[in-house]
């Protein structure tokens, strides 16, 4: 059988690592029930999701003022950016439980879950982040890791000034410095060329060579009553998890902010990151093939999660209905995608 979407009610306390600050995790209780996820209407506007390096100034400043003002929205309004930080640390850090099964964890990393998950995290938060601008048409930046175009981190994170910027980063790891998409701790002595080389191979094993089936490329099947975590897809540990450590402050106790589950939302760049995660899905489903094809299982197509939209209404959302990407209106902004080309 397929996960249902967790009880809010029965949200426990997060597994957290010893010693950090004491964070509820768990989403405020909802004050009516959950309403089922309604596709928007085909005459809905397209958001086109912008690459961050490619970003004007004034759509900057925009996005800017949408998490500016998802900031200082009430502490327990689940639209607020520290809400939505902590939505990522209740589906991994063990405080949402299987509906009926109190000892087991609902975990949204290394099974087939992964993908819609985040995709479903960021379809959220992009209207929340759109509704405090007024703005339908608002859409989600990408950070464009896999292009040697896109390989800083994308300045306008690292502004001191600026509500995208987190101080629990790796200063080491601002631009100009080419991002390590293998990164896990040691840093790589590779020329700049050498490590947009190593990054295009890399992107070509994880998006072709490893991910020639569906199985693959999404990772393992995770039913209801299953053990947690039976296996990450293709590009689960690398690039994504290699683009979390890049990130994170070597000198925090537990890789925070992005570097660990329970933290890694209160990141701006979190966003920017699963953005491009994302677009990796269309990207694969556009290599065309029989095998690159959406899984069609029940119990992967049937899976919910609860999620809060931009009117702060629980939602109940199916996996199925977030495959196709042009549903739920958002597409990326085509850049050259030069790992294609990269056969090692
Ligand atoms: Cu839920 Cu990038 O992790």
């Amino acid at each position: 059988a397929p996960l249902q979407a967790p009880l809010i009610e029965e949200c426990d306390p997060a597994d957290l690592p010893p010693g950090v600050d004491p964070v509820d995790c768990c989403p405020p209780k909802p004050s009516t029930k959950a309403i089922d996820f309604v596709p928007p209407p085909k005459s809905a506007p397209i958001r086109i999701r912008p690459a961050a390096h490619l970003l004007t100034d004034e759509y900057i400043k925009k996005y800017e003022k949408a998490i500016r003002l998802m900031k200082a929205l009430p502490a327990d309004d689940p639209r607020n950016f520290y809400q939505q930080a902590n939505v990522h640390c209740a589906y991994c850090n063990g405080a949402h439980q299987q509906v009926g099964l109190p000892d087991a964890d609902f975990q949204v990393h290394e099974s087939w879950l992964f993908l819609p998950f985040h995709r479903w995290y960021l379809y959220f938060f992009e209207r929340i982040a759109g509704k405090m601008l007024n703005d339908p048409n608002f859409a989600m930046p990408y950070w464009n890791w896999d292009s040697p175009a896109g390989s800083n981190m994308p300045p306008m994170y690292t502004n001191l000034n600026s509500p995208l910027y987190d101080a629990i980063r790796n200063p080491a790891h601002y631009a100009p410095r080419v991002i390590d998409l293998v990164f896990d701790g040691v840093e790589s002595t590779a020329t700049d060329e050498e490590q947009h080389r190593y990054n295009m191979s890399l992107m070509y094993k994880q998006m072709i060579t490893n991910a020639k089936t569906k199985d693959l490329f999404f990772g393992s099947a995770y039913r209801a009553g299953d053990k947690k975590s039976p296996g990450a897809g293709s590009i689960e540990l690398q690039p994504h998890g290699g683009v979390h450590a890049w990130c994170c402050d070597p000198k925090s106790p537990n890789h925070e902010d992005m570097g660990h589950f329970y933290s890694a939302g209160r990141d701006p760049i979190f966003y920017a990151h699963h953005s491009n995660i994302d677009r990796m899905w269309v990207l694969w489903k556009q290599l065309g093939g029989k095998k690159r094809v959406d899984i069609s299982d029940p119990d992967f197509l049937n899976a919910t999660f609860h999620f809060y939209d931009e009117n702060a209404q629980l939602v109940r959302v199916r996996v199925g209905d977030c495959l196709d990407n042009k549903k739920l209106k958002f597409e990326y902004q085509k850049v050259p995608v030069p790992w294609t080309k990269a056969k090692p």
